[in-house]
């Protein structure tokens, strides 16, 4: 057996059929399936000790304490964080890219960029700071393959730059943006980065140190982790130096009562960010996924899905009435391929048929990505098809996927 069907055999959702066929899951840049080393982490803390990490001094508290201590330790090992303290949890790439773009101190009418291809959460919390405190907001535009022109970046980034919102690997078109270049020219003009690593963390190797990134939002269920659960690395200095977002208990290192008055004395980073009792069986299964994906290799997960993505564009390529949206460079292209059918009239009757057919999950729709498909001049209501690949799909779910397509486009004829 090749490690890839280890690997695969690691997925309980892929032993499943249904109507007597096997499933083909390509919808994991919206969602991983989560292998029996996540679930079984997550398991052992419902089953031995799920208690409240952090308060209670007794057995199963100090065991929930350390459990979610260690994964923190694991999850900022995954993406080299300086310190484990810089990985913040949260319920997703979402709430991360909020986090920021509410909290960050920003000088008073300096100006924020983001991007046309970015996911709704990675523009619209950072338009509406802009609008909140009256911030420029310049918006630069993605060529129409979805790569960037770094002469865009250098004219858009000026003195008067605070902060800049940009994906890494989009979630439409998979190009990877050139970050680190970005970064340095932000650096150099005083700006900091949010990076949205959304796409990027769970299939390439990241090293936030090496990118020299400020921020990066992730989302750990798109990593083969739990649901709800997200994390938001920070350089140390500047999530010292935010403002808080929620008050409340574990903030907190004392709170007095004199004078009549309440006197808190907030904890630092990352306390600062959690707030109440969190999901320790997630935060532990974050940790397992960041284990469980760094025992394969990102490198050699990066490879295997550009290999599938190769086959798959190349086919596609070849294949009449199929429009695909973004590069086929495959080396600066996550692994998904995005595409309508000219002959089709919504993209939801591509993704229903191949369900239907051949269970072939794949996603349909905007993508959140609402303004790059205007850019494009695609209705964002008949959308468009995204196949993606992750580390447990195989030639043969490629080979499923487009002969599906191909009877598809055959009987529409
Ligand atoms: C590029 C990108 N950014 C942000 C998000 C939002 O992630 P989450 O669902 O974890 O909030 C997604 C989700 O699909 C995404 O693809």
């Amino acid at each position: 057996m090749d490690d890839w069907t280890k690997i695969r055999n690691d997925f309980p959702a892929l032993e499943r059929t249904i109507n007597g066929r096997p499933v083909v899951y390509l919808d994991s840049a919206c969602m991983a399936l989560k292998p029996r080393q996540v679930i079984n982490a997550m398991n052992e803390y419902y089953e031995m000790y799920p208690a409240c990490g952090g308060r209670s001094i007794h057995k199963f508290g100090e065991e929930a304490s350390n459990a979610y201590s260690a994964a923190r330790g694991k999850f900022a090992k995954f993406i080299n964080a300086a310190e484990q303290d810089e990985c913040i949890w949260t319920r997703n790439a979402t709430e991360s890219l909020n986090i920021v773009a509410s909290s960050v101190k920003l000088p008073k009418g300096s100006k924020i960029i983001t991007t046309s291809l970015e996911h709704h959460s990675g523009s619209l919390p950072f338009v509406e700071r802009a609008k909140r405190d009256g911030h420029k907001c310049e918006i630069i535009k993605a060529q129409p393959d979805g790569t960037f022109d770094i002469e865009d970046w250098k004219k858009a980034i000026d003195n008067n730059t605070s902060l800049i919102s940009v994906v890494h690997s989009s979630n439409v078109t998979g190009t990877v943006a050139p970050m680190k270049e970005i970064v340095e020219l932000a650096h150099d003009r005083g700006a900091r980065v949010m990076s949205d690593d959304a796409q990027y963390a769970p299939h390439h190797p990241l090293d936030v140190q090496a990118i020299d990134v400020d921020f990066s939002a992730m989302s750990v269920h798109k990593m083969c982790g739990p649901t709800g659960m997200g994390v938001l690395y920070g350089k140390m200095e500047h999530l010292e130096s935010m403002d808080m977002c929620m008050y409340g208990g574990d903030t907190v290192s004392d709170v007095r009562f004199e004078n009549n008055k309440i006197l808190p004395e907030y904890l630092p980073p990352p306390a600062k960010f959690e707030a109440g009792l969190q999901n320790y069986a997630g935060a532990i299964g974050a940790g397992a996924a960041a284990d469980y994906l760094q025992s394969i290799g990102m490198h050699k997960i990066e490879k295997h899905e550009r290999s599938l993505l190769e086959i798959a564009l190349k086919r596609l390529l070849e294949m009449e009435h199929v429009d695909i949206l973004g590069t086929d460079d495959i080396t600066i292209k996550t692994g998904l391929v995005t595409f309508n059918v000219d002959t089709v009239s919504s993209a939801h009757d591509v993704a229903t048929f191949l369900n239907d057919e051949l269970n072939v999950m794949v996603r349909s729709g905007w993508h959140c990505a609402g303004p790059f498909h205007y850019q494009m001049g695609i209705d964002p209501k008949k959308g468009t098809v995204r196949a993606s690949f992750y580390l447990y799909n195989n030639r043969s779910d490629v080979d499923v996927f487009l002969k599906g397509l191909g009877s598809l486009i055959e009987a529409s004829l």
